[in-house]
């Protein structure tokens, strides 16, 4: 076989079989095949697409090119989440502990922040005392004793995906269906879950930015999923403003607390409540969505939702107490109000600019060495739909103090709200489910 034949297939649209494919991943993880030669096979991915087989071909190769967690240890129905990234995003930390206190095993591994988007893993470290890092032992041991465990990435998962995601960003090949389809579910069926749910962004702040695309990407992830005899369902929701108020890892755990009491903000309440639902049903403890979300209302209401994240904070040698105590958690000692400039309705809150800004801030990492500040973020005020007078409070930043940084920081926030004078249409944050019943 040659590498140039199999590009040249592509360019011309044809259809490569699973042995070319994984002769191409093979190939390029020893690094027989050089860069060049799998940036034009990726181009050519991109213009002419993959048919549903070789999408699932490859999302093999690449998921059998390293470790794959074997997750027999543990007794029940494995299901795993993921969500394709969002600011604000929280939800790995309240259903994790919801969807465990009605019986489904979760063993999870997430991942760290970079640039504008937080990771969980860094959210579960301003935890005092939280460790992420737990023996592959250990990690089996504590999701049988308590039924859930979170831990950072370790081993060597998918590393032909590591490798041709960093060739694709500098390529200009990222935005590809099967590309991105194929990328997520590698690391997925690597990690070993029997079953997974798909949070699919779509929106201004989303890799896919109409609910057309995102219906594509969900659909190929579904089938990829259904192809290799994972089930997995995939929920699309708007992300045309981040999740929830928070944007910064201690800030972020506090809301998912209060979420677990029952006080959190609707859209994350609500996406929790979806998602979760639907791992209820992949897990067995449920025969329906609406079934499934009654379940977990009533876990949150009676409290075990909230004491399995202290039963699972305590068990990874964090201080659970912060869950009665949320001042507990990293507090920075100044708060600055960023003021409205004009009036009218908030139309739209660009997401991506709000986790930049919390990035600035010192919540997130602009390369993957930096450290961060877990105590400082950003909390808005205000959210879609809403009424806005000028000088009314935007948003508030949390920070170490006042400085050049944090004033630009404040412009950035600003104007990252657009106002309208007249009231948006209400607009749905779940948009669409995408399951292997079609
Ligand atoms: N996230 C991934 O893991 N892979 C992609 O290709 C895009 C987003």
């Amino acid at each position: 076989m040659r590498s140039v034949d199999l590009i040249q297939k592509k360019r011309d649209g044809g259809e490569l079989t699973a042995s070319e494919l994984t002769y191409l991943i093979d190939g390029y993880s020893r690094g027989d095949i050089p860069d060049y030669q799998m940036s034009a096979w990726a181009m050519a991915v991109f213009f002419r697409g993959m048919t549903p087989r070789e999408t699932a071909a490859l999302t093999l190769a690449m998921a059998n090119s390293g470790d794959q967690v074997d997750l027999g240890p543990i007794s029940g129905v494995k299901v795993d989440k993921h969500s394709t990234g969002g600011v604000g995003d929280k939800t790995t930390l309240i259903i994790a502990p919801l969807v465990a206190s009605v019986g489904i095993p979760v063993a999870k591994m997430s991942g760290r922040g970079l640039g504008h988007t937080g990771g969980t893993i860094d959210k579960l470290e301003s935890i005092e005392g939280f460790r992420t890092e737990l023996s592959r032992e250990r990690f089996m041991t504590q999701v049988n004793e308590i039924g859930l465990a979170v831990i950072g990435q370790s081993g060597n998962l998918a590393p032909a995906d590591k490798k041709l995601y960093a060739l694709r960003d500098v390529t200009a090949t990222v935005e590809s269906i099967p590309l991105i389809a194929s990328s997520v579910m590698s690391k997925k069926i690597a990690a070993g879950a029997d079953a997974i749910v798909l949070d699919v962004k779509t929106g201004s702040g989303a890799f896919m930015k109409t609910l057309e695309q995102s219906e594509q990407l969900a659909k190929a992830m579904v089938d990829i999923g259904t192809d290799v005899g994972r089930n997995t369902a995939a929920v699309i929701s708007d992300m045309d403003q981040p999740l929830g108020f928070a944007v910064g890892n201690a800030l972020e755990v506090q809301e998912s607390i209060e979420t677990l009491k029952g006080n959190g903000p609707e859209d994350l309440t609500e996406l929790c409540l979806t998602l979760g639902a639907h791992m209820v049903v992949l897990g067995g403890k449920a025969d329906s969505v609406e079934a499934a979300k009654e379940l977990l209302r009533g876990q949150i209401n009676n409290g075990e939702a909230l004491a399995k994240f202290k039963a699972f904070v305590d068990a990874q040698g964090g201080d659970a107490s912060v869950a009665d105590d949320p001042a507990r958690l990293p507090q920075a000692p100044i708060t600055i109000e960023v003021k409205a400039e004009g009036s009218g309705f908030v139309e739209a809150i660009e997401a991506e600019q709000l986790g930049l800004a919390a990035m600035l801030l010192g919540a997130g990492r602009a390369t993957k060495e930096a450290s961060i500040d877990y105590a400082v973020g950003v909390t808005l005020r205000k959210k879609v739909g809403d009424s806005v007078q000028a000088g009314d409070t935007l948003a508030l930043l949390h920070v170490r103090e006042s400085s050049e940084t944090t004033r630009n920081v404040a412009d950035r926030v600003r104007s990252a709200y657009a106002l309208n004078a007249e009231k948006p249409e209400p607009r749905a944050l779940l948009l669409s489910v995408v399951t292997s019943e079609g």
